[in-house]
């Protein structure tokens, strides 16, 4: 069966009180549109129609580069979830296979909820997916004849009878794409809203004689987020499954709580993560290496081995290769470390590669940026970078070399060569006391007049 998804995200999100599009807002640093996009990859989706509305131009370039062959159809006026299930009718005409409707700022869905929906629809022309509420507060209401769905009532239009049923609606439906929108054809605005629900075709399609079914899943995969609170607790559900994932597959995390991470983090085994380490979008830390704390990370591969930290900032394109060394209070930007190669103290390296075994000495800058462009600087295997050194890219230390301490190295430094940029120190004796004696002198007069 092939399938398309619809992925509703319209919604204005008011009570999120931002410029920023709703399902644009991240969790765990992706946006909760991904996230929705993730899960429903699983189902190898033919197409995959995204409904926009506020905010549109922005949500589809956000899933665009995820996802090239997205859909983009705008819902110029949000007249309720059937009318924009409806707005991806062109972009599926003549598909003949399944659609299945998502939120996009439901993001905790899992991939097998979606298969468990596809299976379910051998038996049934509509599926929808459900779950028990603890709190079923302002949820559409599932009315069930033992597994038959006779219907969805939302809160607002439900008697108090209906009001107590506790399985709800998650908003989640797989249906030949084709019936679903004949079912849509016939729902009309006529309720307490004043909307076109998607869930009237619930209804529609019992009155048709179809089958219609609900599939259960737990609530914490339909958690939905209106406002930042929800957000921050979507963050920390989020957090928490990530951080226990991290745990089951062999990572050491010292504090795990303290622990930042992002939907795509992979950190290998046995490798020993510090307290207060946050991780960025795109790390890849491989087995045995160690992230002490307070660092931070960002788009970076950390290699078997290596160490990072404390206070250590990788950011993209920052690659350490086995057994490097970056210490505190040291920054890395699209760079290479060779195997080995030490990055110890108070240094910026920046569009650079550092040839294997160097040594980079404390305070060493690499100065890639003239205040329009970047440039690279070069250095070789087994250098003696000494402490302080201004490396003015774009410029090449050869193998071997060495630069003074102190050195503001402008012009490329061959193999084995001692690079020396600095005046020439000068010893004068005893003016050290005769300065002193005069300072004190001036500041004894200026303390009588005043
Ligand atoms: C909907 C369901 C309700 C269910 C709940 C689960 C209906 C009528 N009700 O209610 O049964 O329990 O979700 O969270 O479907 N959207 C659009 N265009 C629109 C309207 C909505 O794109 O015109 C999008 C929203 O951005 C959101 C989703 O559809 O992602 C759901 O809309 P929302 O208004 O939150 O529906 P609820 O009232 O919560
Ligand atoms: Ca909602």
């Amino acid at each position: 069966m092939t399938t398309a998804l619809v992925i509703l995200a319209a919604g204005k999100g008011t009570r999120m009180n931002s410029d920023l599009p709703k399902v644009l807002h991240p969790i765990a640093q992706v946006p909760m549109l991904i996230h929705a996009m993730r899960a429903g990859s699983v189902l190898s989706p033919e197409h995959t129609v995204i409904v926009t509305g506020h905010g549109s131009e922005a949500v589809a370039k956000v899933a665009r580069a995820e996802d090239e062959g997205a859909q983009i159809t705008v819902q110029e006026d949000q007249l309720g979830t059937a009318h924009a299930v409806a707005q991806a009718r062109s972009a599926l005409s003549g598909f003949e296979g399944d659609v299945v409707v998502l939120y996009g700022d439901t993001p905790f869905l899992q991939p097998d909820t979606l298969e468990r929906m596809i299976e379910a629809r051998s038996g049934n022309d509509l599926v929808i997916l459900g779950f028990e509420a603890a709190d079923p507060a302002r949820y559409g209401r599932l009315v069930m004849t033992g597994d038959v769905l006779e219907r969805i009532v939302e809160f607002k239009d439900a008697s108090d009878e209906e009001r107590s049923i506790t399985f709800c609606n998650s908003g989640l439906l797989a249906c030949n794409a084709q019936l679903l929108f004949s079912l849509i054809d016939e729902v009309g605005n006529d309720n307490a809203s004043g909307e076109y629900y998607l869930t009237d075709v619930v209804e529609i399609a019992r009155r048709r004689g179809l089958n219609v079914t609900a599939v259960a899943c737990d609530e914490a995969q339909t958690l939905g987020v209106n406002s930042r609170a929800d957000l921050a607790a979507a963050d920390a559900v989020f957090q928490a499954r990530a951080r226990a994932e991290l745990l089951d597959l062999g990572v050491t995390l010292m504090a795990p709580d303290t622990v930042y991470l992002a939907a795509d983090t992979v950190v290998g085994r046995d490798t020993v993560i510090e307290p207060n380490v946050v991780f960025g979008p795109g790390v890849t830390v491989e087995s045995g290496a160690t992230i002490r704390a307070f660092s931070h990370l960002e788009g970076c591969h950390v290699s078997r081995g290596a160490v990072v930290g404390p206070y250590a900032r990788l950011r993209p394109g920052a690659e350490l290769a086995e057994n490097t060394r970056v210490g505190n209070f040291v920054e890395i930007k699209n760079a290479e470390i060779a195997e080995g190669a030490k990055v110890n103290h108070l240094s910026y390296i920046g569009d650079a590669s550092v040839g294997a075994a160097t040594n980079i000495g404390a305070g060493t800058i690499t100065c890639n940026y003239d205040g329009v462009m970047k440039h690279k600087t070069t250095i070789g295997e087994n250098v003696f970078v000494g402490s302080n050194t201004m490396l003015v890219a774009p410029v090449t230390v050869g193998d071997g070399a060495m630069t003074a301490t102190g050195t503001v190295v402008t012009r490329d430094v061959d193999p084995d060569a001692l690079a020396v940029a600095r005046a020439k120190q000068e010893n004068k004796p005893g003016y050290a006391r005769k300065l002193f004696d005069m300072l004190k002198a001036t500041k004894a007069r200026r303390d009588k007049k005043a």
